[in-house]
């Protein structure tokens, strides 16, 4: 049987590798085989990319970003998601193509017909089976990752780029909400992951 297929998205700080580590765990101790990874990356071609995107001094044009994203994004569902999914696997995925909607839509401004076209194109059919997203206030997320002694090239941005961020999120969830469940992640870890639990259980309907 075909693998599920889950994401996990939110702003820098949010808590996504903190719950990831969890639910993995949690889908491990009930005997899912699990391919964990993340975007941009997930493949050798895909962290080359990831490098390139998040150096601080490399500049881009926002549609260069937006493609390399993609790119990563083909070779990663190729090489790694799929035949995972095919063999029966779960996939685990820190980030994927809600975060491009959000990240280089909602806040830098390509328009989201683009990245529709761009959707289809890599993706096909293929969309997560559930996407969590952990909302918070970009100034929590922001305290919680504390002070980046080098930050990269999207933690340099601004809070109103972030507000922006987290608009966008919001605004897929509204326009997905059989696939995207919304956590509010500004309160303590053991709530948030009361409510990941409780989101986990739809994946056995
Ligand atoms: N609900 C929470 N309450 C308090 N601290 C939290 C909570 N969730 C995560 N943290 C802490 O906040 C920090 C950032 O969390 P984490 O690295 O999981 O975020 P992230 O979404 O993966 O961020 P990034 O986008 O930068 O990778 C970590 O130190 C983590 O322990
Ligand atoms: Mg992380």
């Amino acid at each position: 049987m075909r693998g599920k297929f889950i994401t996990l998205e939110g702003i820098d700080g949010a808590g996504k590798s903190t719950h990831l580590a969890w639910l993995a765990e949690y889908l491990k101790s009930r005997s899912i085989a699990l391919c964990v990874t993340r975007e941009p990356g997930g493949t050798p071609l895909g962290e080359k990319l990831r490098a390139l995107l998040l150096d601080k001094d490399q500049p881009m044009h926002l549609e260069t970003e937006t493609l390399l994203m993609f790119a990563a994004r083909r070779e990663h569902i190729e090489k790694v998601i799929a035949p995972a999914l095919a063999r029966g696997e779960w996939v685990l995925c820190d980030r994927f193509t809600d975060a491009t909607f959000a990240y280089q839509g909602a806040g830098r401004g390509v328009a989201n017909e683009k990245l529709g076209v761009l959707e289809r194109w890599v993706q096909g059919s293929l969309q997560p089976d559930l996407t969590i997203i952990f909302d918070l206030p970009p100034a929590v997320g922001r305290a919680r990752a504390g002070s980046i002694k080098s930050p990269d090239r999207f933690e340099r941005e601004n809070e109103a780029f972030f507000e922006r961020v987290r608009e966008g999120y919001l605004q897929r969830a509204k326009a997905a909400p059989q696939r995207i469940r919304l956590i509010d992640a500004s309160r303590g870890i053991a709530e948030v992951q009361a409510d990941l639990t409780v989101v986990a259980t739809e994946l056995w309907r």
